[in-house]
């Protein structure tokens, strides 16, 4: 039977040992895995790691100062936080297609990431959040073949480097590396957040790729996901089940800025603005997902916010589309 606080002992005893007295550099995306292995390893070996937290200017709202506030204030974590939007956002002008767009996105991070390690000089480990599911199912890919976990755009990095790799969560299923997470001190929201891809907004920006788009996109999603996280499920069967969010009850759900113009009143005036849709599904694996069934008041509320307070979107719609036929991203 599997213990938590003897395996927290285990691990931190397995990477001291694995480790001695050489440095680590860890990829940290914010995501869940590259999250849990960050604490477990800093509880480990302290400031012998150094994370690098690559910000592609693709992020959701205050994603860059959630992961510094969270790792380098409260864990006195070394997070090495890199502002690389202008040089993203340059290679990415003009280009329209997804993987195109997907590649130059993955170059630009492993680029970044690699020059980051390089002034790290007493380096010898690359850390990944590798999980056990991405080992068995053979390197995560999904039907259109992209990767599955953002931690795998930096593959490629280990040999480029030359640094051993160490990967403590290797072992675990997803319910272990949340469970390990939350003993690790790290909060639920943490723990239970939904995926996002590597390429991030970059994917959610359908076409070309703006700084103007992705600051409405980005305002437009933090309202989804705090209206999401506000609201609780209607539960007929009262106290005999715990309350459960929204958020919780999707699996992943956000906003995808369409760059299409559409008229609209506002006040006594005529607005010509872009279209934000609202994209939320349920899934156990995300081969296959249904589309969420949100309450009416709550997607109303949500597109209200959003046209109110984010100027330069007018309208909102839903996405009501399955997987199959549809995928979960819209590109
Ligand atoms: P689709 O859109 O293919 O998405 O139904 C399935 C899952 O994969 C995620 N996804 C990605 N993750 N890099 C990633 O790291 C990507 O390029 C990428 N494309 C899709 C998507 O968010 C969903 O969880």
């Amino acid at each position: 039977d599997w213990n938590m606080p003897d395996y927290v002992e285990e691990a931190v005893q397995f990477i001291r040992d694995q480790v001695g007295d050489e440095g680590v550099i860890l990829g940290l995306s914010g995501g869940v895995d590259s999250s849990v292995a960050a604490a477990l390893i800093h509880r480990a070996i302290g400031d012998k790691l150094t994370c690098v937290f690559v910000d592609h200017g693709l992020l959701r709202l205050d994603e860059g100062k959630m992961v510094m506030d969270m790792f380098a204030k409260n864990l006195g974590v070394n997070v090495i936080h890199v502002d690389a939007t202008s040089q993203f956002l340059g290679h990415l002008k003009g280009v329209t297609d997804p993987e195109e767009k997907r590649k130059i996105i993955g170059r630009e991070f492993v680029e970044v990431f690699q020059a980051e390690a390089a002034k790290i000089s007493n380096a010898k480990w690359l850390a990944q959040g590798t999980i056990y599911p991405d080992v068995i199912e053979s390197a995560g890919k999904d039907k259109k073949g992209h990767t599955i976990k953002s931690h795998h755009n930096v593959g490629g990095l280990p040999e480029d480097l030359n640094l051993k790799l160490l990967e403590p969560l290797r072992e675990l299923f997803k319910d272990e590396v949340r469970e390990l997470g939350l003993a690790l001190g790290l909060p639920h929201e943490m723990v239970y957040r939904h995926p996002f891809p590597g390429p991030g907004l970059g994917v959610r920006i359908l076409g070309e790729i703006k700084a103007e788009y992705a600051d409405l996109l980005r305002q437009a999603d933090a309202i989804f996901i705090e209206e999401l996280r506000n609201t609780l499920v209607d539960n007929p069967l009262g106290d005999a089940v715990p309350p459960m969010t929204w958020y919780d009850a999707t699996s992943q759900a956000f906003a995808v800025f369409l760059p299409v113009k559409s008229v609209g009143v506002m006040g006594d005036g005529r607005t010509y603005d872009y279209v934000v849709a609202l994209r939320a599904v349920q899934t156990q694996d995300f081969m296959t997902a249904h589309w969420a069934h949100l309450p009416h008041d709550l997607l109303g509320r949500v597109s209200n916010r959003i046209i109110n307070e984010v100027r330069g979107i007018n309208r909102v719609v839903y996405d009501i589309s399955g997987k199959p036929p549809a995928t979960i991203e819209w590109e």
